[in-house]
């Protein structure tokens, strides 16, 4: 680790407190005037450093920019070794998360200031602004090929219970994987699967979480107008936030109960007893949600017919 980076560790620990020159030179033994260099790059970088003659230095409180250190700082201690890469932009965290973790080891967080080709579900885009929140988590749980589609279910409950900590607005899950407040869309994830044929072992899972938190709706295409929802979380700190939700679903892939999550993934949700249009077999079909089934399918009814939608195949839509 640079220099630069461990300066920056000590100020994101301590933020908004001074330190003194003589603590961060004993810590990483660097002398004064090394200190000050390193001090003056990363304000050159924008970090917001107060000095204060017999006080130190103070990284401010409102600080948001993005940073392994800053990340790092709010990881529990047993996820401490987590490999972080911080890009400022990227095409998509999910695309870099598949290819940079082939042949290699461990949990990774890989996040960005903004993405240029960001991904949703069903192929579609995902419109990615500066400065919101764009992290893909890539996790090696020990979860059954058939099993690994709940992905998706354990890292929308993973999110939603951060996020629901954070605001007092409540968020529901729309199934299978995006988060509301009313009737707007705050939040939406992608996970996704690399596996190897030879062994027949799920390799890792991609968890990408986008979002949109304190931007302004001008950032997003006028055609997203109406279902875009923006979080409004004061004092936000992206780093916290990132390394919260990490905390939040590495525990959880670790170690679930599978009814436990469902109930919770269903108490929230958004659907249920309401109207909804998808696509079967070429034809549009409205019907109403009536239940999330033990696996995390959802089961509908249109007239005496029950139907069960498997979030693979199918996307559904509030009727209007
Ligand atoms: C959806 O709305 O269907 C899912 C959107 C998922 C967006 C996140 S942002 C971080 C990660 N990288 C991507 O390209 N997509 C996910």
């Amino acid at each position: 680790m640079t220099t630069r980076k461990k300066v920056l560790g000590i100020l994101e620990k301590y933020r908004d407190t001074y330190i003194s020159g003589q603590f961060i030179g004993e810590e990483l033994k660097i002398s004064r005037g090394a200190i000050w260099k390193n001090i003056n790059q990363l304000r050159a970088q924008g970090y917001e450093i107060e000095s204060k003659t017999n006080r130190g230095y103070r990284l401010l409180k409102g600080n948001d920019k993005l940073s392994d250190a800053g990340i790092r700082n709010y990881l529990k201690k047993e996820y401490s070794d987590t490999e972080i890469i911080v890009l400022d932009s990227v095409d998509s965290t999910n695309s870099f998360a598949k290819k940079y973790a082939v042949d290699r080891e461990g949990w990774m967080i890989i996040v960005a200031n903004k993405q240029t080709a960001g991904r949703g579900r069903r192929g579609r885009a995902f419109s990615s602004p500066e400065n919101g929140v764009y992290m893909s988590m890539v996790l090696r749980p020990t979860i059954d090929l058939h099993e690994i589609y709940f992905s998706t279910i354990l890292t929308v409950v993973a999110v939603h219970r951060v996020l629901s900590r954070l605001t007092d607005e409540k968020i529901m899950i729309k199934w299978v994987n995006d988060l509301f407040v009313g009737n707007r869309k705050i939040c939406g994830i992608l996970t996704e699967l690399v596996s190897s044929v030879e062994s027949m072992k799920v390799e890792f899972v991609v968890a990408g979480v986008g979002i949109n938190v304190n931007s302004s709706l001008n950032a997003y295409p006028c055609e997203l107008d109406k279902i875009v929802g923006i979080l409004e979380i004061s004092d936000l700190d992206r780093n916290k936030l990132i390394a919260e939700i990490a905390n939040e679903a590495f525990a959880i892939f670790d170690n679930y109960d599978k009814a436990a999550i469902i109930d919770e993934y269903k108490s929230f949700q958004l659907l249920l007893g309401k109207e909804v249009k998808f696509e079967n077999e070429g034809k549009l079909r409205t019907a109403i949600a009536l239940d999330i089934t033990e696996n995390g399918e959802l089961l509908v009814i249109d007239g005496d017919e029950k139907i069960i939608l498997n979030a693979g195949e199918i996307s559904v839509k509030l009727s209007e």
